[in-house]
């Protein structure tokens, strides 16, 4: 591809990344508070890049499937978007919390409604409104990412799920509180159940890069069917930007400087908007729950391509 009529071949930028943060794989611990998930090897690192024709390049353990998490708060958002009018954002918000993911403490003095959709808060009042359009949120979700990935394969990890309900008490504390303000209208066992599935969902580099080209494409499915208007496709883009990474989106953003979702199963998604997606996974989380070497793989990716936002 041309950037400036410079081009850029994707293959050896990965490559020289993979060699530039070696002594990072390995940094940082995976997820702890959800069991199936700590006993992940820390060593693991891929990286894939999907050009917005669809051609995907790869390094590491690109194909390997990982936990998905809380990359999939970007599209039930989005398909919550497509299947709605912007009434959703009554019910949450669009500012950074500038507190952990699954932080409590803001909800009641803000009248249970979540700062973004991408805390715990706001995914739950996301997939509950989903759940509302749909009849049935997490397999909706599933179908989606098989026919934008092209995967069929795809499937939840029951382990995972049972392992994330096991130890939910915090997921259920904030869904109990929003629902006190009216603002989860389903049951909140369904709710929950959903949720958990939907963040079991286990996918490779490969495919998120597929199944996340709607954002790098203004909209338009892998099929040329539009999901989301331009504008739509922006407002996603631009959220992920400010609250994607949760209390390190300020970091993220300085360091990065592209639209970004980040998930405790130590996968990254970005967007270059017009060009291409990345996804990058290694386990090893910072404090905020964030990919040491993912983070650093990105900051990488824009240093060498000049490919950013700004
Ligand atoms: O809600 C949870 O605790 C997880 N299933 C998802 C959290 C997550 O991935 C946050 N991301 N960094």
């Amino acid at each position: 591809m041309e950037l400036q009529g410079i081009a850029v071949d994707y293959q050896a930028v990965l490559e020289q990344i993979a060699a530039d943060i070696a002594p990072l794989i390995g940094s940082g611990t995976p997820a702890e508070y959800i069991p199936a998930l700590a006993s992940v090897d820390p060593r693991r690192f891929g990286m894939a890049i999907a050009d917005v024709s669809g051609k995907v390049y790869g390094v590491g353990d690109w194909q390997h499937p990982f936990s998905v998490q809380s990359i999939t708060k970007v599209f039930t958002l989005a398909l919550a978007l497509a299947a709605d009018d912007e009434s959703l954002w009554e019910r949450v918000g669009r500012e950074p919390s500038g507190n952990p993911f699954n932080s409590l403490v803001q909800l009641e003095y803000e009248n249970g409604i979540p700062r973004n959709p991408f805390i715990n808060a706001g995914a739950l009042v996301v997939t509950d409104r989903l759940q509302t359009l749909t009849g049935d949120a997490s397999s909706e979700l599933l179908e989606f990412l098989r026919q934008e990935s092209g995967n069929p394969d795809l499937a939840f990890d029951p382990e995972v799920a049972e392992s994330e309900s096991a130890h939910g008490d915090r997921n259920a504390a904030l869904a109990h509180f929003m629902a006190s303000y009216g603002n989860i209208v389903n049951p909140v066992p369904t709710l929950l159940d959903h949720y958990f599935w939907q963040c079991s969902i286990e996918m490779s580099c490969a495919d998120l890069t597929l199944a996340s080209r709607f954002l790098a494409r203004h909209g338009l499915r892998a099929d040329g069917s539009r999901l989301l208007t331009r504008s739509e496709a922006k407002q996603i883009n631009a959220v992920m930007l400010t609250c994607g990474t949760y209390d390190a989106a300020g970091d993220f953003a300085y360091r990065v400087g592209l639209p970004g979702k980040s998930g405790v199963g130590g996968g990254i998604v970005a967007v270059v908007p017009g060009r291409c997606t990345l996804c990058v996974w290694s386990p090893g989380l910072d404090a905020r729950g964030n990919s040491v070497a993912g983070v650093a793989a990105l900051d990488r990716f824009t240093t060498l391509t000049g490919l950013s936002v700004f």
